[in-house]
């Protein structure tokens, strides 16, 4: 077990990363920013929403996109976010007004749902966070509540197009995020996994105001 799935892990979100989570990516991305890379998962998995669809933000964090979601989506549609971190839960929890809305403390690898469930699943900035082993649990649990012809929205970190940021970003990668993340190893294989797990790639798109430093990929069931 890594230190990302273990007890340390869950408790270091619950007790301090929770508290700072949402000013620290305000600070971080800018709140334009941050709106930029929200709005753009809306875009791109709202021409797949019908009334009445089910849909999982896994790995929700704070709920900030959860509840963008909801915002923006149809009234009767039911969207469900599910996290590790009980800090992160009940920072979603205090933040929403909305009925159509739930959520809770659930393990990715092992989610209490039953097969075929959802319309849709989003996941953002988690699978970078997993190793391979728990990379392909979590997906192969996700294929498992996605409904056949179910939209799978993952957001994630992206290399830049241009070689000389290239080399700058893959020192990053490879050297300092390398001890706090599985970014590096999981942009090289999320879509032979993806594949791999039973899933069609509809499309992978860098996000352009980023410099390309994030992406959207789109799968299918
Ligand atoms: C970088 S945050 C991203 C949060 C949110 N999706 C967002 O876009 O702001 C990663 C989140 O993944 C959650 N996470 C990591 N492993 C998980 C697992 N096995 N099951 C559920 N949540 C998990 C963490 O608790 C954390 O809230």
């Amino acid at each position: 077990m890594t230190f990302y799935q273990s007890k340390g892990y869950k408790q270091v979100y619950d007790i301090f990363i929770s508290k700072f989570y949402d000013i620290g990516l305000k600070i971080g991305l800018t709140p334009n920013g941050e709106n930029v890379l929200r709005t753009s998962v809306f875009k791109s998995v709202s021409p797949y929403i019908k009334k009445g669809d089910r849909i999982l933000d896994l790995c929700c964090g704070t709920g900030t996109l959860t509840i963008l979601l909801t915002k923006l989506l149809h009234k009767n549609c039911k969207i469900i976010g599910v996290d590790l971190s009980s800090g992160q839960i009940a920072k979603a929890q205090k933040k929403n007004r909305y009925s159509n809305l739930k959520f809770a403390i659930m393990d990715a690898n092992d989610l209490l749902f039953p097969n075929d469930y959802f319309n849709q699943v989003v996941i953002s900035a988690a699978l970078h966070e997993m190793n391979k082993k728990q990379r392909l649990n979590v997906l192969s649990e996700i294929h498992r509540v996605l409904k056949k012809g179910g939209i799978l929205l993952i957001l994630e970190h992206h290399e830049p197009l241009k070689a000389s940021l290239r080399i700058l970003y893959n020192f990053y990668l490879g050297f300092i995020e390398k001890i706090t993340s599985h970014s590096f190893e999981m942009q090289r294989n999320i879509l032979k996994e993806l594949n791999k797990m039973g899933f069609n790639i509809l499309r992978q798109t860098p996000i352009k105001n980023f410099l390309n430093f994030f992406q959207i990929i789109l799968s299918k069931k």
